[in-house]
């Protein structure tokens, strides 16, 4: 089956088409035929995504993202070798969710193919649980349930119990999650504090790299937030930062990287701390992380140590394709295809807090 995935719930417009065949856990393989994800830089000076900015970018951009994934793979642009369309429907923000909505129901109606409502955080999970080490082919990691996924992205920061295969429903359930801030959010937010460009995460993690090679002195101290339980919460950690920032005379560069040290290292330590207590109260040998946070090498090389103490497994997806892309959506989105799990493409709507469970 050729499933085309699109994705355009926050600021990154993707557009992927990949062959897959079998089912989970058996002969399940794919080949990403192509991908294209075309990112707005309009947000980077504001501190954030904003909605109607994003979505005029996301019109602009979608006709853009689809003609480069079917170029790359050598498809006719006008009627293209393709069986189903998968489409993010939720999480996100429901502006930009709409333009990838519109989008897909104008090309299912032109290509006559069926459509399928794709979660967003189901595009994440199941990208991690995938071996890309032979691309452009792939298939499943071996992977075992009931398994533990970490969701950390720009808004979501989630511990989820899995216990069966994405299609068919009604294996996921909720453990834990953020009362405020998402991890993402946190490393944005802070980053404006610091006079970084939106978004931070990933030139917070060098700073913090670089404060670790030069093995700068320590002056900044932040307390761990909420250590009990598996609820998290972000925001009182920028509310920190930003006491202390406020409190400096000059914002140096030995300063921020210090600093940066400082956020990626109490983030860290608060997402590996109850990923890997959850691991062992629910047994489980197989923990996903996933989200554009898990892009980050500090958080993965912590995770996977403290892991292995409890017998656990860490699967994460290779760095470029954790953040937002249409390879995610197709993926998930095959698994209920191949279920015949179609939507009414009339019927289609946004839903910007779409649960897994
Ligand atoms: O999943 P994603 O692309 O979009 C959402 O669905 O939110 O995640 C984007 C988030 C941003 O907050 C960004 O700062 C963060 O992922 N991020 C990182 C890194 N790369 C991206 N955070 C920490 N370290 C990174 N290397
Ligand atoms: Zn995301």
């Amino acid at each position: 089956m050729r499933i085309l995935g699109i994705e355009s719930s926050a600021d990154d417009s993707g557009v992927a088409l990949i062959e897959a065949t079998g089912e989970f856990g058996r002969d399940f393989a794919f080949s990403v035929l192509g991908n294209a994800v075309s990112s707005q830089d309009v947000h980077a000076s504001y501190g954030g995504i904003y909605p109607h900015m994003a979505k005029r970018e996301h019109t602009a951009n979608l006709p853009i993202t689809l003609e480069r994934a079917l170029r790359e793979a050598g498809e006719d642009l006008e009627k293209p070798a393709i069986d189903a369309i998968a489409v993010t429907v939720g999480p996100g923000l429901e502006p930009c969710l709409w333009c990838g909505i519109t989008f897909a129901q104008e090309l299912a109606a032109k290509w006559k193919v069926p459509v399928v409502a794709t979660n967003h955080m189901e595009g994440h999970i199941v990208t991690s649980m995938m071996d890309f080490s032979n691309m452009p082919k792939g298939t499943l990691a071996p992977f075992e349930f009931p398994a533990l996924a970490l969701l950390v992205s720009g808004g979501h920061t989630e511990i989820i119990l899995m216990k069966g295969p994405p299609g068919g429903g009604g294996h996921y359930q909720y453990i834990g999650r953020t009362r405020d801030d998402a991890a993402g959010e946190a490393f944005d937010k802070i980053g404006r504090l610091l006079g970084i460009p939106y978004p931070a995460g990933a030139e917070i993690s060098r700073l913090a790299r670089e404060a670790r090679e030069e093995n700068l002195p320590r002056m900044s101290k932040l307390t761990r937030p909420m250590r009990e339980g598996y609820e998290f919460s972000f925001s009182g950690l920028k509310t920190a930062v930003l006491r202390e920032v406020e409190a400096q005379k000059e914002i140096t560069e030995e300063y921020k990287k210090d600093m940066a040290r400082e956020v990626e290292e109490t983030i860290t330590d608060v997402l590996v701390e109850k990923t890997v207590r959850a691991a062992d109260e629910f047994g489980v040998a197989s923990v996903i992380m996933s989200g554009g946070v898990s892009a980050n090498t500090f958080i993965r090389e912590n995770l996977d140590r403290k892991l292995q103490d409890v017998g656990a497994k860490l699967f994460v997806c290779p760095p470029k394709f954790s953040t937002d892309n249409g390879l995610m959506i197709a993926l998930a989105g095959y698994f209920h295809a191949a279920k015949r799990e179609f939507a009414d493409p009339a019927t289609l709507k946004a839903n910007g807090v779409l649960k897994l469970a």
